[in-house]
């Protein structure tokens, strides 16, 4: 088919763009999967290796493949000197996505087989960066407070690892587990922007650092990743538990947006903010000031009284990073870093049953028009 239908679907909402095997989704349960095993089974029981191995691999791993693969992965881990000097050249005025986004890109630039795009080293380069992008975003964390970055600890988990080269110290099980359980429910959610548009350059044949340097600059943005940013200065403006109603009824009034509210799939519900409800409620008791977690729910409670609208996946896992002590302006880098493994499963797809994405537009302009005849 070569002509365009006539009809323009608004956002994409509802539109197949390809067939693919790694999410299933269903907004009006709501219910999320994995290569067809539950969200809440996965977050409960499993750890970020196994979940990304069987993202990748479309299987769960035995114990000892587990081990060989985590331990391939915290070997990967270390960047070079060239990509930590890049960090220290980024100003610190601008957007440390953009410095993620810079330092993926020069990942790219070093890497002597970038325009191999064989499924084998495809693979490798999943590994790479699955490993290497929190290496890279807890030195953007420690370099922003006048902190030299600190090398990975291959002895560590990936969680535990993250955690620690953030802090400079070793994390305990609890904390350990509750960042793991974020980076799961992080790690993939089908054809979302920055998924789809890691799939737009792929289908150029265009390589695999070209593909999630376009993915980072899309979950970037306000509306996707760069949201869970915004919720976290949203709770800070709103201070005080009594003061959210309020504040969101004024909001409302002004026509605003609220930053964690929303879902073009979900609308009954978003099945990782129930995971991250649990996960922010628990930090707050247990750090003894669960006042975010106490304006997270009574401005929920205002928003579904007001305009039955529900809170994402970003509404609680702001908190959440929070209260780990992840600093509020790279929230959007750590959730990058996690959907690593989902852009990667879905390149690697893309690859494989590869067709150009180009759709058309429908021409509203003018037409016929002469040069000269004003
Ligand atoms: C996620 C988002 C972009 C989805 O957009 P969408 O599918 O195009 O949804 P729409 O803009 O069509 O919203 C439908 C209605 O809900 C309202 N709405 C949606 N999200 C809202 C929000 N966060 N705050 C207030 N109202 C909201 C819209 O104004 C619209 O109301 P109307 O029909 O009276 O005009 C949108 O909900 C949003 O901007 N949320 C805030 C950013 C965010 O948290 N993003 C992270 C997503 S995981």
């Amino acid at each position: 088919m070569s002509e365009a239908t006539e009809q323009v679907i608004s956002g994409l909402e509802g539109v197949l763009a390809c067939e693919s095997s790694i999410a299933y989704i269903d907004g009006s349960i709501p219910e999320l999967s994995f290569r067809g095993y539950d969200i809440h089974d996965i977050a409960q029981t499993l750890t970020f290796e196994q979940v990304t191995f069987l993202i990748w691999h479309d299987r769960m791993p035995p114990a000892d493949e587990l081990r060989a693969f985590s331990a391939d992965l915290a070997g990967r881990r270390a960047v070079s000197r060239q990509i930590l000097d890049v960090l220290h050249a980024m100003p610190t005025t601008g957007h440390p996505m953009a410095g993620l986004r810079t330092a993926v890109s020069m990942l790219g630039a070093m890497d002597a087989h970038a325009e191999d795009i064989s499924p084998e080293d495809n693979l490798r380069k999943a590994k790479d960066l699955t490993a290497q992008m929190p290496t890279i975003v807890a030195a953007q964390a420690r370099l922003q407070r006048g902190q030299e970055p600190i090398a990975p600890d291959p002895s560590l988990s990936h969680a535990a690892n993250y955690c620690y080269m953030l802090t400079g110290k070793r994390p305990d099980d609890t904390t350990t587990r509750t960042f793991d359980t974020m980076l799961i429910l992080y790690a993939e959610h089908e054809t979302n922007a920055s998924t789809f548009a890691c799939r737009v350059v792929v289908g150029t044949e265009s390589d695999f650092y070209s593909a999630v340097v376009a993915g980072i600059g899309a979950i970037k943005g306000p509306l996707h990743g760069g949201a869970i940013d915004e919720v976290m200065r949203m709770f800070l403006e709103i201070e005080t538990p009594e003061r959210a109603t309020a504040f969101v009824d004024q909001a409302l009034a002004e026509r605003r947006k609220l930053p964690g509210f929303g879902h073009r799939v979900y609308r009954a519900g978003d099945p990782r903010a129930t995971q991250l409800r649990t996960m922010a409620e628990k930090l707050g008791v247990a750090s003894g000031d669960d006042r975010w977690f106490r304006i997270a729910t009574a401005a929920e409670q205002r928003m579904r009284e007001a305009k039955g609208i529900i809170a994402n996946v970003d509404y609680f896992a702001a908190p959440v990073l929070y209260h780990l002590g992840f600093p509020l302006n790279i929230f959007t880098n750590v959730i990058a870093s996690s959907r690593i493994v989902g852009w990667s499963a879905h390149m690697l797809e893309q690859y494989a049953h590869n067709r150009l994405i180009r759709p058309r537009a429908r021409y509203v302009g003018h037409r016929g028009r002469k040069l000269g005849a004003n």
